[in-house]
């Protein structure tokens, strides 16, 4: 969530320009080396970072967002605050109708709370299929997770081979995926970079509107995602486990 942080820090800010330094590099090197490369945007806290970072430096990176049809209205007037600021319009990719019709019919419209198996279904037609799409023909794409954020996460590299989507793989860069919280709280600050409003109403991690709820103070981050669920089945598909 928007977090109270001394902008005036020395030592955060010191940390602060070696990371945007780093992830700078980074990012040119993907858009130099393994174009045609895409940006996965969720619109979260960490995805507005690296969409100034790739804007800011003119990269020829193209930047997706999967519209699932159940994301929060905060997210839909981030995505048009985001044309307004940056003149940029998100690529949307959608899910596939007959999917989605087909599972909605059969199990429900809020199926994905009965079970862990009817939440993957649900994230496989609204997020996994539309990634699939996103990702052909590309050579790399790039992600706003960090390290931090659950057990899930916990020792996630800046780079690896995506065994998963792509045509045949593809190379899937972190390039936050060492970035406290703080850091990236201070770059969104510093720059003046707009932010889902639901970060200022205890949503530090936001998904689909039904699958994310607010957390209270020192819960983990990610609490606020499939809350029914144990913490170790929190994953949507999108980020399967490296080869
Ligand atoms: S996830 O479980 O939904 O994948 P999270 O919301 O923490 O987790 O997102 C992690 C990263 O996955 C984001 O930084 C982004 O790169 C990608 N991602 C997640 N949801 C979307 C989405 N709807 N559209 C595009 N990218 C997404
Ligand atoms: Fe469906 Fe929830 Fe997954 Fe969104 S997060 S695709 S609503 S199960």
């Amino acid at each position: 969530m928007s977090i109270d942080i001394n902008l005036d820090d020395p030592v955060l800010r010191e940390a602060l320009a070696t990371r945007v330094a780093a992830a700078r590099a980074l990012l040119r090197e993907i858009a130099d080396d393994f174009s045609p490369a895409a940006f996965a945007s969720s619109l979260g806290a960490e995805d507005m970072v690296l969409t100034d970072l790739i804007v800011g430096d003119g990269l020829p990176i193209d930047i997706f967002s999967l519209d699932t049809g159940r994301l929060p209205l905060e997210t839909y007037d981030l995505i048009a605050a985001v044309k307004e600021r940056y003149g940029l319009a998100l690529q949307l990719y959608y899910p596939r109708h007959d999917l989605a019709e087909t599972y909605t019919r059969t199990h429900g419209i809020n199926a994905f709370y009965e079970s862990v198996e009817r939440r993957k279904g649900c994230c496989f037609v609204r997020k996994v299929e539309p990634l699939q799409r996103a990702l052909a023909g590309r050579k790399a794409w790039i992600t706003g997770m960090r390290a931090q954020q659950s057990a899930t996460r916990d020792g996630l590299p800046i780079r690896a081979f995506d065994a998963a989507n792509g045509d045949g793989g593809l190379e899937k860069f972190n390039p936050l995926a060492d970035w406290s919280e703080r850091e990236v709280w201070a770059y969104l600050k510093l720059n003046g970079v707009p932010y889902n409003a639901l970060h200022d109403k205890f949503y530090p991690s936001i998904g689909c509107a039904p699958c994310t709820r607010a957390i209270t103070p020192g819960e983990d981050v990610r609490a606020g995602r499939w809350w029914w669920e144990n913490p170790q089945s929190k994953e949507c598909g999108l980020h399967v486990k490296r080869a």
